[in-house]
């Protein structure tokens, strides 16, 4: 392991000072070796306190940057503004960056939603993307989202006992109220997924604020604010277990037993029309299928849905 990843493991682990006497045993290089990376770690921005017993860490759980996440601080990428992790995350995708490669900020000044809206992404919420290179048929994608969707529901569900469903395509709900959007963009080579760039949008400590249907966040829900790296670690941890031995099937079974959309009236806008009706089921490729007034089945895969 390289010497600073592993003072940054111990002190970690630690939560207390520890004597540069330790740290230079554990590592196995000399005590001046040690304060040299100590002080090239302090100079990246760990925030590592020295003092005549020794270093500690001040480790704020909500802090998201890449050192926080040791063995996955390699593939993240730290922002504490940008423009939209999606354009971040789509030029490492298109650099080559590896599978899992994930751009998070604290702030976005042009998120953007589905359907070309603009994602508020004011101070305390997750804003992040994950830049997936999955092998699976093309045909299939789409239920990359929905995995995406139902992972961070039963997420929410598991470790915070929020009571999270997800709404057709990918949109996570509490009652009426949204808590998490998700948004993707994809780039083929050929017939091949050469990425799917999956941003997600959190609403965790912030004061959520969007149009429809009125937004709720994890602090008005739970009465305390949540630090967010464990949030994003967690997701990722199911994530990338998921994708590692993608089953559609189980997506598609996971999604219905979360979903709120089966069963109720919508209307779905896609790019060039509007479809209204019942929502009866989804496909094995995650579109939603609607029984129209005439009693015609129509099976939208991409669009917007609202529940009427
Ligand atoms: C939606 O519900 O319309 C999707 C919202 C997706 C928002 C996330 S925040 C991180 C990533 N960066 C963006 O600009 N958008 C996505």
């Amino acid at each position: 392991m390289d010497p600073k990843q592993h003072i940054i493991k111990i002190l970690n682990l630690a939560d207390h000072v520890i004597s540069g006497e330790t740290l230079s045993e554990a590592l196995g290089i000399s005590r001046v070796a040690v304060w040299k990376h100590i002080q090239a770690l302090v100079q990246s921005g760990v925030p590592i306190v020295a003092s005549s017993k020794g270093y500690q860490l001040e480790n704020d759980p909500d802090n998201l940057q890449p050192w926080a996440f040791s063995a996955r601080q390699k593939r993240i990428h730290y922002h504490p503004q940008t423009l939209s992790t999606m354009d971040d995350a789509t030029e490492l995708a298109r650099q080559g960056c590896p599978n899992f490669t994930v751009v998070v900020a604290d702030r976005q000044t042009q998120g953007r939603g589905r359907m070309q809206r603009d994602w508020l992404s004011g101070e305390g919420g997750l804003y992040f993307s994950v830049v997936v290179r999955p092998d699976i048929p093309m045909l299939l994608v789409g239920l990359i989202n929905l995995a995406a969707a139902v992972d961070m529901a039963e997420l929410l569900r598991s470790d915070y006992q929020i009571d999270a469903g997800v709404k057709w395509p990918n949109d996570i709900l509490v009652g009426k109220h949204k808590i998490c959007g998700i948004l993707s963009q994809l780039e083929a080579e050929g017939e091949q997924v050469a990425y799917i760039n999956i941003g997600i949008g959190l609403n965790v400590n912030n004061t959520a604020q969007t149009d429809e249907p009125v937004a709720v966040s994890m602090k008005s829900l739970l009465g305390r604010s949540v630090p967010r790296r464990e949030i994003l670690t967690g997701f990722l941890d199911r994530f990338e277990k998921r994708m590692a031995a993608f089953d559609s099937q189980k997506v598609v079974d996971q999604w219905k037993a979360l979903n709120v959309t089966i069963g109720q009236r919508v209307r779905v806008f896609t790019i060039k029309d509007m479809i209204e009706g019942a929502a009866v089921d989804i496909d094995d490729h995650g579109g939603l299928i609607v029984r129209q007034a005439d009693g015609a089945m129509k099976t939208v895969l991409v669009g917007d849905c609202f529940h009427r």
